[in-house]
């Protein structure tokens, strides 16, 4: 086994490291439901967890896992954009995880969008404190394309360096476009 781990279990370690039992946190992309069900466990039965994707299928499939685990009570599932979580969200969000890029076993042209996806972490970074963080696995390349990844990567380093620090980890001698962690964390 591999010592250095893949960008979405990177994402889950520094996501399990800052949240604690009790705490609310968003999936920017329910997909289908595992990043969905990580954090609801992490959360626990007092926490909560708001999950958005603008496809029914993804919502319904991510529903039958949260409830076959017992874990529905906890989760606010949410058939919306990302770029409208400030309808649904007004409190602090200890983390907010985007997964970019379709569906997998889904329609592959229904995917993220830079623009949209910027607008939804900026409104990320404004709801989380002191200490918590905002998650971005960024597909590209095939059917994902590389728009999103330029336009995410161009904005990010212009996040205020006095407010926020922002890491890019990625492999970079790997084939096939691998994707990419940024972490963006709020210390001031
Ligand atoms: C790579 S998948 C997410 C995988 C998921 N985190 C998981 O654990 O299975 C990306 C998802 O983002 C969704 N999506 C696309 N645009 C969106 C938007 N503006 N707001 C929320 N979800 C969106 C897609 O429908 C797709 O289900």
């Amino acid at each position: 086994m591999s010592i250095l781990k893949n960008s979405l279990n990177q994402s889950h370690d520094i996501v399990r490291s800052v949240v604690q039992e009790g705490d609310t946190v968003i999936d920017a992309t329910t997909g289908n439901g595992n990043d969905t069900v990580f954090l609801a466990e992490l959360v626990g039965a007092s926490g909560k967890v708001y999950s958005f994707d603008i496809q029914e299928q993804a919502i319904e499939k991510t529903r039958g896992k949260l409830e076959s685990k017992g874990l529905l009570q906890r989760v606010q599932l949410i058939k919306d954009g990302h770029q409208n979580l400030d309808l649904y969200v007004n409190e602090t969000v200890k983390a907010v995880m985007f997964n970019l890029g379709y569906l997998p076993g889904g329609d592959h042209s229904i995917g993220t969008r830079g623009n949209t996806t910027i607008e939804a972490v900026k409104k990320s970074m404004e709801r989380i404190p002191v200490g918590g963080v905002v998650s971005i696995v960024v597909y590209y390349g095939g059917d994902s394309g590389f728009d999103e990844k330029e336009k995410v990567l161009e904005f990010v380093r212009t996040i205020d360096c006095k407010i926020y620090s922002v890491m890019q980890l990625e492999y970079v001698n790997q084939v096939n476009c691998p994707p990419i962690l940024i972490c963006i964390e709020k210390y001031a």
